[in-house]
């Protein structure tokens, strides 16, 4: 199937590694343009430099905090110096930490969704504007299934997710009528780094071992096991796509039908 994306032109956040980098792997193998991002510039430049290996992709690394605005701020003026234009915007840099009511600080909230929430909504900002005048675009924002099922151990990921899933509708309903699609992935547990520490920290407070605690997770996915971050970066390529011209404002999971919601 031709995704119609070649030549299009697309900026992923949190592109160094995990679902990031391999949506920025698909997009690339279907002839995108793209600007990565993410803190770490070595990690960053080897992905750009396997796309380019790979793929004969042009891919250009943009280092940049994208908790704060001036980062998003960098981001976007690179980006546009590159590619001239924003077909796609991949919202997918988060690193949000664990912890209940009474043990997570207020700094460690504020932080979490300076990155998750606001770095979400200043990107989508400042590309809505750059899509309107082009005659449209996507957003594709990577969410989480504790948005949908909240954790009392996972609070603040719990808000965030169920935030940018009403955001992600609401932007939906502005973008429609100028031809930009908004939509959400919500992947359940996916295996990379970020998994990988859950697991660590879930072994480690019960006293299982790794291969334990992520069997215990994985006992009520119907598919008895966790996904790779190919399996999402498949949707996020058909969500860029011209097939999904009438998919708008849509919360996908993609979790092995791990999320008990209808
Ligand atoms: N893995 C899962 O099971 C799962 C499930 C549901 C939802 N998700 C969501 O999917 C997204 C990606 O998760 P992942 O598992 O691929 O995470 P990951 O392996 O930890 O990768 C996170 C990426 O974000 C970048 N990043 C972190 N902080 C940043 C900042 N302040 N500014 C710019 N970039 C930053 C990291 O690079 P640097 O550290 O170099 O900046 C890295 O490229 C996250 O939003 C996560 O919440 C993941």
């Amino acid at each position: 199937m031709d995704f119609g994306l070649k030549g299009k032109t697309g900026i992923i956040t949190g592109a160094s590694q995990g679902i990031g980098e391999a949506i920025a792997g698909a997009l690339a193998a279907e002839g995108m343009r793209l600007v990565l991002c993410a803190r770490n510039g070595e990690r960053l430049a080897a992905v750009a430099a396997g796309l380019a290996a790979g793929h004969g992709a042009e891919a250009f690394p943009v280092i940049a905090d994208l908790s704060s605005q001036q980062g998003v701020d960098t981001l976007v003026r690179e980006a546009v110096a590159k590619l001239g234009r924003i077909d796609v915007l991949v919202n997918n840099a988060g690193a949000i930490r664990g912890g209940s009511l009474l043990s997570k600080p207020d700094a460690e909230w504020h932080e979490d969704w300076a990155l998750k929430v606001f770095g979400y909504v200043r990107l989508a900002r400042a590309v809505f504007p750059l899509m309107q005048t082009a005659g449209g675009g996507r957003i594709i924002n990577i969410v989480g299934q504790a948005g949908r099922q909240p954790k009392a151990d996972y609070l603040a990921g719990g808000g965030a997710n169920a935030a940018l899933m009403n955001i992600t509708k609401a932007l939906g309903d502005e973008g429609g009528p100028h031809n930009i699609l908004v939509n959400a992935i919500s992947p359940g547990p996916i295996r990379t780094q970020r998994w990988q520490t859950l697991m660590t920290r879930t072994a480690q407070q019960s006293g299982k071992t790794v291969a334990e605690a992520e069997a215990q997770w994985m006992a009520s996915n119907p598919l008895r096991r966790g996904g790779n971050p190919e399996e999402v970066a498949a949707l996020a390529a058909f969500l860029a796509s011209r097939q999904a011209s009438y998919i708008n404002g849509a919360i996908i999971p993609v979790d092995g039908g791990d999320q008990r919601c209808i």
